[in-house]
C-alpha cells in the first residue's frame, strides 16, 4: 500500500501562527535545523490512483497542491480523493472538510461518537449537506465488547481495514471532553491483502494497553503519535497548561512512554512518528532528543514523506 504524509505536525502546525516557543522562533528565524510542518493528514491507496484520505486538516489546500497524486486527472472536476476517513472529531483532523465542499458528496467512515460531535458541536455533517448532498457517513460501528470494528472501504478494495479503540480524549468542544467513551478516539490497522503487508496508523494515542501493543507488533510500519517529548512539554515551554495526558497523547520519553514501547518492537518494524506538536524538541533535527530517536531507528515523518507498506 502507498502512504502519502500530507501534514506532520499537531494542531496548529509548525510553526505555530501565534507562537513564540524557542522551536517555532527558531523556525522562523532560521536559527534551527527544522522543517515547517502542516496539520496532521495522510491519505492511503492501495493502487496509486484512488486514495483515502485520513484526517482532513485545515491545511489541505496546500497539502492538495503539494500531491500530485491527488491531483484532478479524468474529467473536468475530479480528486484523487476517493473518500475520507475521520479518527476522531478534533479541529485539526476535520476542518478541511469545509474546503472539500466543492467535491461533494464524500463518504466519510467515522464512529458514533465523532458522527455525532460532527452534527452537534462542530455540525459539519449537517451544513455540508447544503453542497450537492454533502457527507454520507459510513459507520465504523466499534464493538463495545472487543472495541474493534472491521470494515472495507469500497475506493481501496486491496485493503482491510480494523479500527480499535483508543484512550485518548474528545474534542474540547464536545460534550465527552475529559470523560471519552470508546470510539471518541480509533486506531487504525490496514491490510494490504496482495501483499499481506500491515500499517498501523494512530495519531492521538493517550494510552498504552495490551490491544494497543498487540496492533503495534502486528504492524510492518507503524505511524503514531509523535505529540509531546514529554507530559509537561507545554508548561515547561510556557505555551500553556495541559498536559499530554489532559490532551489525550502520551508522551515519548519516561519508563512509560512510547518510544519504550516503540524499541521492543520486531527489528524489521518501520517506525515513524507523526502528529508533532510544535514544541516537541524532536523537530529540530540537532536536538539530542532526535539524536535519540535516529539511534532507535525511529523516524519522524514530514509533509511530503511517501511509506510503501
Ligand atoms: C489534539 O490533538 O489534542 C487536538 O488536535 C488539539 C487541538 O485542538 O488543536
Ligand atoms: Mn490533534
Ligand atoms: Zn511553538
Amino acid at each position: 500500500m502507498h502512504v502519502l504524509v500530507l501534514g506532520a505536525a499537531a494542531g496548529g502546525g509548525f510553526p505555530q501562527w501565534n507562537c513564540n516557543c524557542r522551536l517555532c522562533l527558531g523556525l522562523r528565524r532560521g536559527d534551527i535545523e527544522a522543517l515547517p510542518r502542516t496539520q496532521s493528514s495522510i491519505a492511503l491507496s492501495g493502487d496509486g490512483e484512488r486514495w483515502l484520505l485520513c484526517n482532513a486538516s485545515p491545511d489541505i489546500r496546500t497539502q492538495l497542491a503539494a500531491n500530485p497524486e491527488l491531483h484532478p486527472k479524468r474529467v473536468p472536476r475530479d480528486s484523487g480523493i476517493a473518500g475520507v476517513l475521520l479518527v476522531d472529531g478534533q479541529i485539526d483532523h476535520t476542518t478541511g472538510l469545509l474546503s472539500l465542499r466543492e467535491g461533494c458528496p464524500f463518504d466519510v467512515w467515522c464512529t458514533p461518537n465523532v458522527h455525532q460531535d460532527l452534527s452537534g458541536g462542530f455540525p459539519l455533517f449537517s451544513m455540508l449537506e447544503h453542497w450537492q448532498g454533502g457527507l454520507t457517513w459510513r459507520p465504523i460501528a466499534i464493538d463495545d465488547d472487543h472495541l474493534e470494528a472491521s470494515f472495507e472501504v469500497s475506493a481501496c478494495p486491496d485493503l482491510t481495514f480494523t479500527a480499535v479503540a483508543l484512550s485518548s480524549n474528545a474534542p474540547p468542544y464536545s460534550p465527552r471532553r475529559g470523560a471519552p467513551t470508546p470510539g471518541d478516539n480509533i486506531g487504525l490497522l490496514v491490510e494490504d491483502r496482495r501483499h499481506g503487508t500491515r500499517l498501523f496508523y494512530a495519531p492521538g494515542l493517550g494510552e498504552l494497553d495490551d490491544r494497543v501493543r498487540d496492533f503495534l507488533a502486528q504492524a510492518d510500519c507503524v505511524l503514531v503519535d509523535g505529540t509531546l517529548w514529554r507530559d509537561d512539554e507545554l508548561i515547561h515551554a510556557g505555551v500553556g497548561r495541559a498536559t499530554g495526558r489532559d490532551m489525550g497523547h502520551l508522551a515519548l520519553s519516561g519508563e512509560h512512554g512510547l518510544l519504550r514501547a516503540l524499541t521492543v518492537l520486531p527489528a524489521t518494524t518501520r517506525r515513524v512518528l507523526i502528529h508533532i506538536n510544535n514544541t516537541n524538541p524532536i523537530l529540530d533535527e540537532r536536538s539530542e532528543e532526535r539524536a535519540t530517536l535516529t539511534a532507535a531507528g525511529i523516524e519522524v515523518a514530514f509533509d511530503g514523506m511517501r511509506l510503501t507498506v
